[in-house]
């Protein structure tokens, strides 16, 4: 795939189904990932990959933090979350492993693991796979992160939901670079 069709084309999947992305092809997505810009060498990231039967785990993650905010949870609400996790046959956890008192700021930390998963999805989608970028409540909640082991002021900068395209997305409205670039000549 030409590489300006890959940067203008990208787009997000929300229905995927299997089979899961091959061994090659998850390869070749963690070898994008490590490619992201990274300030000062600390190679910030972590992955959880999260697949088949692995993905119950994740969901009672998600069950298990509703019942930390509400203890009185309804079981619909039980299941909705544990069945989240089943939307695509692979989930992975990135995950920005922030050194802390580092002359490299927090911030450019967690943008370098956001870049990760950005390149992720570039590669998902030059192997004709689909993927989604997911965060919601559960990216941020304490319970979700001690559980994955989460320390200091690591980041859960989202879940990337991976598979094969099930179709039924809306196309992405285009946008004018116009109404974002402000031009300053001399
Ligand atoms: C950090 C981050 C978190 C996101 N979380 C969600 C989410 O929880 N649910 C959702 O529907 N879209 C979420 N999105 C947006 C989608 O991943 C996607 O970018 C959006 O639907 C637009 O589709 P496109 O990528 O095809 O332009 C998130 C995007 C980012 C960058």
């Amino acid at each position: 795939m030409d590489a300006m069709a890959l940067l203008l084309d990208r787009e997000s999947h929300g229905k995927l189904e299997g089979p899961a992305p091959t061994p090659e092809q998850m390869e070749l997505i963690y070898r994008a990932a490590l490619r992201a810009p990274d300030h000062g060498e600390l190679r910030p990231w972590r992955f959880i990959e999260y697949t088949g039967a692995g993905r119950e785990a994740l969901g009672a993650m998600f069950a298990c933090a509703e019942q930390v905010d509400n203890p009185e949870v309804s079981d619909k609400t039980l299941e909705k979350a544990c069945s989240k996790p089943l939307r695509a046959p692979v989930v992975i956890a990135v995950i920005a492993a922030v050194r802390q008192d580092h002359k490299v700021p927090r911030i450019e930390q967690v943008i370098s693991a956001g870049c990760a998963a950005h390149a992720m999805l570039y590669a998902a989608h030059a192997q004709g796979l689909g993927a989604m970028w997911r965060t919601g409540g559960f990216a941020h909640h304490h319970s979700v992160h001690q559980a994955m082991g989460l320390e200091g002021e690591d980041e859960l900068v989202g879940f990337l939901y991976l598979g094969h395209c099930a179709g039924g997305d809306r196309m992405p409205r285009p946008l004018d670079p116009r109404d974002f670039v402000e031009r300053i000549e001399a």
